[in-house]
């Protein structure tokens, strides 16, 4: 059996339940891949079973909320750091949201609130950072589907739960979202679009008028489309977020990295025949009181909750993109690592003061699908714990 020693910091192969390097019985984990792999591939043959990837399409849209004052700030930042550009502005009686295009899908719509309104994602928001601003997340992955009556029967008789009673039929599409994960804290969306120009106006909506920035720097057109995001939960929820999103969603369990001295590990889902693959990052051990310099992901998590903690876009030009956001007097974590002949380059900004979210350029070199390099991850995932 695989164990994991938070005192050693080291997984160990080994018979009994107890480190064979300090002999500590109390602090071990056991590592239950097999469980996770026996388990997560029950779950994908469920939902081939089912018929869920032939209901569900490729990622359509990613939903990002803000503090109320921040959506313009926010989608003023988005446009000069990637390729997407604002098609439109609408509000409710409820939020004010815009839509940004990119080359690829998917679209980004930032919102925010317009009055006090009851936040279904609020017990995961919570951290010790979050106190000030209780409702910034990156909330709701979006995914095309072909006929949602039927997939809102078959997720139903599976369990999932949704914010609504009904679909929402909102004139040129319809529209259903699950209950935020207990797990991860995201939500899935399901949207059939009944009209071809994706225009995310409700019947009941208003265009908004919002003063955006104009124009578009030349090197944003080599931040091409969103690669991943990568999640952080808890070590204890590995094995039922997976599970989740592999009912939510036709994905299935690719692999997982472990970085042992930094108590984490970066588990990856893919979608056949699709480039964005959804990530979740936990610790190997629970939470073990240490600062995120030892123990990024966990930390992660007490400080923000669970949330997404980067979005990846897959880059060319990689050095000119950072190069040119560095001019900007833009902050990274760390240089750009790795190289052509690993594989990779990549890096990871600040966090956004406005969505709270690092931006992780990411230029990989003749189909390389890993998300590290050997070389590089611990300095990679050592960078996450930087504040
Ligand atoms: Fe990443």
């Amino acid at each position: 059996m695989k164990l994991a020693c938070p005192i050693c910091r080291d997984v160990f192969d080994t018979p009994e339940k107890k480190c064979p390097n300090c002999g500590d019985e109390h602090q071990v984990a056991v590592l239950e891949e097999e469980r996770l792999l026996e388990e997560s591939e029950a779950v994908t043959r469920e939902s081939e079973a089912l018929g869920l990837s032939e209901l569900v399409g490729a990622i359509d849209s990613v939903i990002i909320q803000v503090a109320p004052g921040r959506m313009a700030d926010t989608v003023n930042e988005l446009r000069g750091m990637t390729s997407l550009v604002p098609s439109g502005c609408y509000q409710s009686e409820d939020h004010l949201w815009c839509v940004m295009f990119p080359k690829h899908p998917p679209r980004f719509i930032v919102k925010e609130a317009r009055r006090e309104l009851q936040n279904p994602f609020a017990r995961s928001n919570s951290g010790e950072m979050t106190r000030e601003d209780p409702n910034t997340r990156m909330e709701t992955f979006v995914f095309d589907v072909n006929d949602i009556e039927k997939l809102f029967e078959v997720q139903k008789s599976r369990g999932v739960s949704f914010l609504t009673d009904n679909i929402l039929d909102a004139g040129n599409y319809r529209f259903l979202q699950t209950t935020p994960s207990e797990f991860s804290g995201n939500s899935v969306g399901y949207i059939q679009w009944e009209t071809d120009d994706r225009n995310y106006m409700g019947k009941t909506d208003d265009v908004a008028h919002i003063d955006l920035d104009e124009g578009t720097k030349d090197f944003v057109q080599y931040v091409d489309y969103l690669d991943h995001t990568a999640t952080r939960v808890r070590a204890n929820d590995r094995i039922e977020a997976i599970k989740e999103w592999l009912t939510l969603l036709p994905y299935y369990f690719h692999m997982s990295v472990y970085v042992k001295s930094l108590n984490s590990i970066t588990n990856v889902t893919r979608m056949v025949g699709q480039d964005y693959a959804q990530v979740f990052t936990t610790g190997i051990v629970p939470y073990q009181g240490l600062s995120a310099a030892y123990e990024p992901t966990e930390r992660f998590i007490v400080d923000y909750g669970t949330r997404v903690h980067h979005l990846a876009w897959n880059t060319s030009r990689i050095e000119d993109v950072v190069d040119s956001l560095q001019t900007e007097g833009l902050r990274f974590l760390l240089e750009l690592v790795g190289s052509e002949e690993e594989g990779l380059k990549q890096t990871f900004t600040e966090p956004s003061a406005n969505s709270m979210l690092v931006t992780e350029y990411i230029h990989r070199y003749a189909d390389f699908d890993g998300f590290f390099t050997k070389s590089n991850v611990t300095e990679l995932t050592r960078a996450t714990g930087i504040r």
